[in-house]
Order: structure tokens, then sequence, then C-alpha cells
């Protein structure tokens, strides 16, 4: 999903974009990486792909390990062996969401799932192996090509199905869109180091939702984390703060309901018109 989006952003921006799907380019054959990375020489490798079923991972915690960690590995050493700086995306779940304030990118780390320990095991080969790197943790990803949380709920909605949505999960909402857009402006700075990139703003799912189906006139019921149990633990409060990257590209996040309403004015533009 993110790395489509990706490619299209860095595209319309003039940049030579090689985007390489898992058929092409599988992260755990670490010959495989080394291999594409010689012949393809880039400027920089953006590393945005990842095992993401964040609770099929309690039960599949050796594939999430294998992808999420040593696949990152093996991106992060071939990119040191070809001195190519690389840009890897992480998550608001390496976070344990006890803290009642946005969370800085240095703040002390603490996965509850296994998704969140994978993912913070990607992190930690990308510091030991580079040292020209960006690693951006952001959060709620949705967008256009891929299953996400905007087109379910609203889909739900459309079906007629009950909306029952927690309301005890405070985070930010990010539009693939909006975040390629700040990535890109990133890699252009060669400010090296750990970033929090999300769209502005903090809500919850259940607001989320609600937001998500506003021009529906559908009734959303908001319920408790614990009446909706699922496999992995998700953080109560993982709301990232954005200054170091707003800084350093130099502008403000976009608000969340700004790029949701941006997505889907997008997303009906193309809704085959009826006759
Ligand atoms: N989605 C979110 O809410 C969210 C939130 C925070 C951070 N992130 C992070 O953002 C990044 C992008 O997420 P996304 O939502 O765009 O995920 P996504 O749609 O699931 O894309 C991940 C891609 O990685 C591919 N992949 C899986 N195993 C691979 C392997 N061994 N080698 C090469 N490619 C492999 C997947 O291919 P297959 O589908 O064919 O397996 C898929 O195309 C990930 O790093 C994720 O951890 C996501």
């Amino acid at each position: 999903m993110l790395g489509k989006a990706l490619s299209s952003c860095l595209e319309s921006r003039e940049h030579n974009v090689k985007g390489l799907p898992k058929e092409q380019l599988d992260v755990t054959n670490y010959a495989q990486v080394l291999d594409t990375i010689t012949a393809e020489k880039p400027e920089l490798v953006i590393h945005a792909a990842a095992y993401t079923k964040v609770d099929q991972a309690e039960s599949e915690a050796e594939l999430a390990y294998l992808i999420n960690g040593y696949g990152t590995e093996n991106m992060a050493v071939a990119c040191s062996k070809k001195d190519i700086p690389m840009l890897y995306v992480s998550t608001d779940y390496v976070f344990d969401g006890e803290q009642n304030r946005p969370y800085q990118p240095w703040d002390r780390t603490r996965p509850l799932s296994i998704y969140g320990k994978s993912k913070l095991a990607g992190e930690r080969a990308i510091q030991h192996h580079l040292s020209k790197f960006y690693i951006v943790r952001t959060s709620w990803l949705y967008g256009p090509h891929g299953r996400n949380f905007v087109d379910t709920i609203r889909q739900m909605a459309l079906d007629g199905k009950p909306l029952r949505v927690v309301s005890d999960q405070f985070g930010s909402p990010t539009c693939t869109l909006t975040l390629s857009e700040s990535i890109a402006d990133l890699i252009t700075t060669q400010r090296w180091g750990m970033y929090h990139g999300t769209d502005g703003g903090t809500t919850n799912w259940y607001e989320f939702a609600k937001a998500v189906v506003a021009d529906l006139k559908v009734k959303v019921e908001p319920i408790e984390t614990k009446d909706m149990p699922r496999p992995a633990t998700r953080p109560k409060y993982s709301v990232l703060d954005k200054t170091t990257l707003v800084h350093t590209i130099e502008r403000e996040m976009v608000p969340w309901q700004e790029a949701l309403a941006m997505y889907q004015s997008m997303k009906s533009d193309k809704q085959p018109v009826k006759s």
C-alpha cells in the first residue's frame, strides 16, 4: 500500500523509481538483495516491505521476525556494503502506549506485540549497520492499493453491517498519499536519523470511523478494547510527536481530517458514473 503510493509520488517529482514486489526482490533472500542492489546501484533504498498482519503475527512469530527483522538486516547489510543510504518505514507499535503525551523519536520503546517487536528488530538492524539512514515511524495507514480501515468501514456501512468500533485506543490516522509527500521531502535533506511521520491531530478508532461514514447517516457504536479481544495487544495511546520531521522538512503535517477528505474525494471521483 505505502510502496505504491511512494512510487507514484516520487515519480511525479521526477525521481527515477524502481518498485520491486516480493516476486522480484524477497528481502529474506540475502543473495538476491545484494545482487539487486549491486545491479541497480540506487542512490537510496526505500524499504517499505514488511510482514504487516498484526494479529496473525502472534501465531506466526518466526515468519514476522524473518521478514521484518532478518529481512531488514539483509537490506541494511547490502546497503552498507555498497555504501547506499536507506529509508526504513517503522511503526507506532514499537511503543507500549502507557505514556500520556505524544511519543518522541528518542522515547523508550516497549512493543506489546510480535509485530511491534519484529519491526523494532528491523530498526535496530538499520541502526547497527548503517550510518546514513532514515527511520520513519508512522501509524494507522490507509490509502489506495491495499486493504485498509477506511475502505473496510465504508464497505461495511454500505452493506448495512453493524459498526462497532473501539473508542479507547488513541492515535493518528495517516494517509499514504500525505506520508509519501513527507518522505519525498525528507529524502532530499540528507539529515539522517529517526523521525515520526503521521498526519496531524489525534483521534480514536471510533471517532475515525464516524468521520469515514459521516455522509452515510449510519450509526457507529463505541466499544472498549476488552469487548473485542484480538490476538495482538495494541498500545492504548500511540500518538507520535512530529516536531523533528516538521522542522526538517519545514512544513506542518496535514490534519488527519483533511487527508481523509482528500482520499475520499479522490475515491469518489474514481467511482463509475451510473447512467
Ligand atoms: N499499515 C499500517 O497501518 C502501518 C502502520 C505503521 C507502519 N506501517 C509500516 O509501513 C510499511 C508499509 O506498510 P503497508 O501498510 O504498505 O504494508 P503492505 O500493504 O502489507 O505492504 C507490505 C508489502 O511487503 C511485501 N512483502 C512481504 N514479505 C516480503 C518479502 N519477504 N520480501 C519483499 N516484500 C515482502 C508484501 O507482499 P505480499 O502482500 O505479497 O506479502 C507487501 O506488498 C511497513 O513497513 C509497515 O510495517 C504500516
